[in-house]
């Protein structure tokens, strides 16, 4: 039976089949979210009880209570330092610890005391530190405004839909009769098929509640606000949409093959961090739960009363935006931090706060990756990588999918196709390029095989509802899903990465995680069943968007462990939660090789990355199906400009190597991916910010242009940093595209002709298969590689350049951070290099960002390009810090405004100065 479902699960991947919507549910489908829908807006029917006040140190706590069941409800109301707000609803006594997700959060937050300023009329004034922002309770009907300087900016249950289902003993007969459905929830009548509240069904499956029913919701009225993003992973547009019952945003990661574009059905991963943006301010409110979790939104305009000078006058009115939010989760608690901004950078930094930065990468991840579904044996691999240095095509990496394994038994090599991996690995490694393997989480059911011997005897796989190890099945046929859940397992799986335990690996060889939503190929919407149970007895419909967050850490700490604490870790992982940049980089899942498919993942990058995970990408070409041309090279184009830059496709798709598609073309996409490569000193410096300051690599224009309205909704241009504005094109035979370059104030050049814009606004620009639009925001200064190399480590000693783009002031500045691109150095050893670039009153100069850094380098900055520098200068001398002034060559354009300066070697290590005169 196995064997026939893997057949006919790699049958439909390999053929390219849409997806079976019947194997997936709607929002009707899922029981709580009718129980929770039944629950119409209006007056709440919680009570706060301001007698239980309790105000500490820490947080202020209080009672609810429900009017018709009158079980108690715990609140907690907590300041977090930075600006951050947090609340939680608990059952006051609940009959067993209800779930509350471990592990996300890096550490305990750091509280601040808040103060009552009033509790007296049935309402609770709560005021924070600063005494900026006041939580208004309000008793009955129980509800909370969050003011800032009186003005209400966000309120909670003021639409009544607090809903939490406590935990009720089972019914004694097993099947639950229509009383005690009724019972269970705030008015939840469930309908369907009588099987009450207990069970659910959805096609053959049948998902046995434990533990009841015991989902929870709330809703947030945001005032002023109606543009909404964040909460991937979805194939949606950046701009959140306006929901209608039965199409909430869902957030429950499943393995969709040939997924459909504009869906809010939850595909690979999670984060429950929405964002809502005004000119203003930026909030965010990030819903901490890893159950199922269902996101409805409303924006509508309400009429506001004009305040004016006429007392008498009153009539006056004008609409104002207010967008209602409803979050309903499948279980646990309602955890929710509502992150006051007032900037969407601080907001990233709020979440970082809370949840960890993205990881430095190591810099070789920032390359190229080539990947295939498969490469077939060492000696495709060997001809794959000549082919790169054959055509003269930079790349770092080579990836292996499951076929290398024995059996889709990871950590295993095909003894025929990969009979000697380390010959093969020492070979890449001469090239100074690297491997990635595949490691799924699901074991193959063989007793012969240690992972699964050793995983059975310690009882370390998920186990079903009735206790015997959980069976699915995925690629090798029956198998067996480890608990990550379990740091046990954790550590015992990180452990398998040892050099001496993964037989054939090397340093060179990293992991790539995929299948872990989990994928079950026989299961309920292919995952696994809600009802499997978990280290400390936890359901996995607790936690089940955690579990490919967990393998992924697991990973990280086994490649980190193996090279005794010394690597940096390169893990991909298809699944994720919130704080998976912890641990490195995600991609989009299976895309097809269509341009709408093209064209959506720029939203759906942009949107992963407000959520904190700024290394990501989505394959380039498209996974399923075969590319036409044209569509391959724009697709190139744009992935150069994204964080994760990985070729990749299905078993059935044609060879799609970068050279397979004559001359032309492969010229084109050469060029391509040479840009990545001299671009890297940027690329790594945004990484840099990333994980120091949780900056967002790729940015959407409204980040970087807050109050410029037209930016908010663009989603067909980004920002890579603050400097450069990319635009890929998307559509097929374009001859012009309609680029928006934002800013009255601002200037912007073309990047590869240097050429200063002449207008802002809305241009034409005309295109040609050649490249893609890319401007540099005058203000800036970008560094660049002067060239490109075979690999990244073929680069380390290449001078660079410095692209000076000057503004109206006719200033710039700009960064480069440096270190050795793959140790934990930089972290304890300060061997790091951090570099300011200033211009200023024509003198650019070079000074160091934080002394504390140790790294040296011989590399020195060999040329200088200043755009937007009209005046002839007279003289250009160089002079490196204690050292002589020294005339310089230039060439000069008057008409473009453009300053070449050449031969320069001025060390990237030192100060200097370049004077025009
Ligand atoms: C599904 C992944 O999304 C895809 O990238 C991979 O090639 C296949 N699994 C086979 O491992």
């Amino acid at each position: 039976m196995a064997v026939i479902w893997v057949f006919l699960y790699v049958l439909h991947h390999i053929q390219d089949e849409a997806v079976d919507k019947s194997n997936f549910k709607e929002c009707n489908q899922i029981a709580f979210y009718r129980r929770q829908k039944l629950l119409r807006p209006g007056k709440s029917l919680y009570r706060a009880l301001l007698d239980t006040v309790s105000l500490s140190d820490e947080n202020v706590k209080f009672q609810i209570s429900h009017e018709e069941n009158k079980v108690l409800l715990q609140v907690e109301i907590y300041e977090i330092e930075g600006n951050i707000f947090r609340l939680k609803i608990n059952e006051a006594a609940p009959l067993r610890a209800r779930y509350e997700v471990p592990d996300v959060l890096i550490k305990e937050p750091t509280t601040q005391k808040l103060s009552m300023s009033q509790k007296e009329g049935g309402v609770l004034v709560l005021a924070n530190v600063n005494e900026d922002y006041k939580l208004r309770v309000t008793a009955n009907p129980f509800q909370i405004e969050l003011q800032f300087k009186d003005e209400t900016v966000l309120s909670m249950n003021s639409n009544g839909l607090l809903y939490f289902e406590h935990l009720q003993p089972p019914p004694s007969d097993g099947n639950p009769t229509a009383e005690n459905e009724e019972a269970a929830g705030d008015s939840s009548k469930d309908n369907q098929e009588d099987l009450g509240l207990w069970q659910e069904k959805f096609g053959s499956f049948l998902d046995i509640k434990a533990h009841g029913p015991s989902s929870v919701g709330m809703d947030f009225s945001l005032h002023g606000f109606d543009h909404l993003y964040g909460i991937p992973q979805h194939t949606e547009s950046l701009l959140l949409k306006n929901t209608s019952d039965g199409d909430a945003y869902r957030l429950y990661n499943l393995d969709i093959f040939g997924h459909k574009i504009h869906d809010k059905i939850g595909i690979y991963g999670s984060v429950p961090l929405l964002i809502a943006h005004k000119p203003d301010r930026t909030l965010g409110i990030f819903w901490l739960n890893s159950s199922e979790t269902l996101v409805d939104i409303n924006t509508k305009a309400v009429a506001e009363h004009i305040p004016t000078e006429s007392a008498a006058d009153i009539s006056k009115q004008r609409a104002v935006p207010l967008t209602d939010v409803r979050w309903m989760s499948e279980s646990g608690i309602i955890d929710v931090f509502l992150l006051m901004g007032p900037t969407a950078f601080d907001i990233f930094k709020q979440f970082a706060q809370l949840t960890g930065t993205q990881a430095l990468p190591p810099l070789f991840s920032l390359g190229y990756h080539q990947c295939r579904w498969n490469y077939e044996d060492e000696q495709d691999v060997k001809a794959v990588d000549a082919g790169f240095d054959e055509h003269d095509i930079p790349y770092d990496v080579i990836w292996l999918d499951i076929e290398h394994t024995d059996g889709k038994r990871y950590f295993t090599w095909d003894k025929k196709k990969f009979q000697n991996p380390k010959r093969m690995q020492e070979l890449l490694r001469k090239k100074k390029r690297k491997l990635v393997v595949i490691v799924d989480p699901h074991i193959k059911a063989d007793p012969m095989y240690t992972l699964y011997s050793q995983g059975k005897e310690k009882g370390y796989f998920v186990k079903d509802r009735n206790g015997k190890d959980f069976e699915g099945i995925c690629w090798p046929g029956s198998s067996y899903y480890l608990d990550f859940t379990n740091p046990e397992v954790r550590k015992w799986y990180a452990d398998q990465f040892a050099f001496k335990t993964y037989k054939g690996s090397t340093n060179i060889l990293f992991v790539w995680n995929d299948m872990n939503e989990p994928s079950v190929f026989k299961g309920a919407e292919l995952t696994m069943q809600k009802d499997a149970v978990h280290y400390n007895n936890w359901e996995h419909r607790e936690l089940h968007n955690l579990y490919g967050f967990y393998q992924q850490m697991a990973t990280a700490e086994g490649l980190i462990k193996r090279s005794s604490g010394k690597e940096r870790p390169f893990v991909l992982t298809r699944s994720f939660f919130a704080g998976s940049q912890k641990y490195g980089a995600v991609w989009t899942g299976d895309n097809t090789a269509e341009w709408s498919y093209l064209k959506i993942s720029i939203p759906m990058l942009l949107t992963i990355s407000m959520a904190g995970i700024s290394f990501c990408g989505a394959d380039v070409g498209g996974f399923i199906g075969d590319p036409e041309p044209e569509l391959l090279v724009r697709w190139y184009q744009a992935g150069a400009y994204q964080p994760f830059f990985r070729g990749h496709s299905n078993m059935k798709s044609k060879r799609r190597e970068p050279w397979l598609f004559g001359e032309k073309n492969t010229q084109i996409i050469r060029e391509a991916i040479r840009e990545r490569y001299v671009l890297l000193p940027y690329l790594y410096t945004l990484f840099y910010r990333a994980h120091t300051e949780a900056e967002p690599v790729m940015r959407p224009l409204w980040i970087e242009f807050p109050e410029k309205l037209e930016t908010f909704g663009v989603e067909d241009e980004y920002m890579l940093g603050n400097a450069l504005l990319v635009y890929p094109v998307t559509d097929k035979e374009a001859k012009a595209v309609s680029v928006l370059l934002p800013g009255l104030k601002e200037v912007w050049y073309d990047f590869r002709k240097f050429k200063r814009m002449e207008d802002q606004g809305t241009l034409k620009i005309p295109v040609t298969l050649e490249n893609i639009p890319i401007f540099q925001r005058g203000g800036t200064v970008i560094p660049l590689k002067t060239a490109a190399g075979k690999s990244t480590e073929w680069m380390t000693n290449i001078s660079y350049e410095l692209r000076v783009a000057l503004n109206t002031e006719a200033c710039a500045v700009g960064e480069l951070y440096l270190d050795d691109g793959h140790s934990f150095q930089y972290l304890h050893k300060k061997q790091f290099l951090y570099r300011k670039f200033t211009f200023h009153k024509n003198i650019l100069s070079s000074s160091c960002t934080d002394e504390s850094g140790q790294y040296r380098t011989t590399c020195v900055v060999e040329r200088v390009i200043f755009l937007g520098l009209g005046q002839q200068p007279t003289l250009v001398t160089a002079c490196s810090k204690g050292g002589k002034e020294k005339e310089v060559v230039f060439t000069h354009d008057t008409k473009t405004a453009v300053l070449i300066l050449e031969n320069l070697a001025l060390r990237v290590d030192s100060d200097w100065e370049i004077c025009i005169k």
